[in-house]
């Protein structure tokens, strides 16, 4: 049985007072939650939110991280200096990196493996842009995605990683994958999982769903049989929209 994932992911928003100061309104709301809660602050409040965390159940998790471990890589931050804040998990090839600052899936899979190896847990995200979705190519996108950025992963460490998929169209857009065209993603990315893998890793993966996901939707997600949580951007910034989705009612 996947447990539910929920994560929040602030992208550049909040400063170290304002995230520690939400991070607690989080804690005391979902600090026994029965599904795993996941936020992911701006590194600069990092360090506030860990110490804000500090004893709870919340996952602290970082947006990105450099695939090399150290040198001179300036305006970079090491998983290592992650690991010494409390950070569990890392964000990977989030659409944002890969569209707006041109992270290929060779970088992203070099990140992947880096993070793993230092027991970091990955969410590695997939998704179409819209002309790829047009083009009828989305199947191909997030299979190639999948593979590429799992290049070099081992059974083992799959079981450190969460899938979110992520259709570019529908992140800060207001546009929301339907839950029957999600799943159906997610069901094609459990195919390849199972290929890449076996079928029992595959049907142990969390896959999350991302794009626009509100209060209002995410029950109607979270009710189909292949989508096991949400990577939630905009509606993760403020208590009144993370806590309802973070509480969601199981059908
Ligand atoms: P959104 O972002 O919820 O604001 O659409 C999702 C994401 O980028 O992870």
């Amino acid at each position: 049985m996947r447990k539910p994932y929920l994560a929040g992911n602030w992208k550049m928003h909040k400063t170290a007072a304002e995230a520690a100061a939400f991070a607690a309104e989080l804690r005391s709301a979902l600090d026994r939650s029965p599904y795993t809660v996941m936020v992911a602050p701006p590194f600069t409040a990092l360090q506030a939110v860990a110490e804000a965390l500090s004893g709870s159940s919340i996952l602290l998790g970082a947006q990105n991280m450099c695939s090399e471990e150290s040198g001179a890589h300036t305006g970079e931050v090491s998983v290592l200096m992650l690991k010494d804040l409390g950070v569990s998990v890392v964000i990977l090839g989030h659409s944002e990196r890969r569209h707006t600052y041109g992270e290929t899936d060779e970088l992203i899979s070099a990140k992947v493996q880096l993070a793993l190896k230092h027991g970091l847990n990955v969410i590695l995200c997939v998704g179409e842009t819209l002309e790829e979705r047009e083009a009828g190519h989305v199947n191909h996108v997030v299979e190639s995605q999948l593979e590429l950025g799992l290049s070099g992963v081992s059974a083992a460490q799959l079981q450190q990683v969460v899938i979110a998929y992520e259709p570019v169209w529908a992140i800060g857009t207001g546009k929301t994958a339907t839950p029957e065209d999600a799943d159906s993603v997610h069901e094609v990315i459990r195919a390849k999982l199972a290929a890449l893998y076996s079928k029992s890793a595959a049907d142990a993966m969390v896959i999350q769903y991302g794009g626009s996901v509100k209060p209002d939707n995410i029950a109607g997600l979270m009710a189909k049989p292949n989508i096991d949580g949400a990577l939630v951007g905009g509606a993760s910034l403020k208590p009144e929209s993370f806590i309802p989705i973070a509480q969601f009612d199981r059908a």
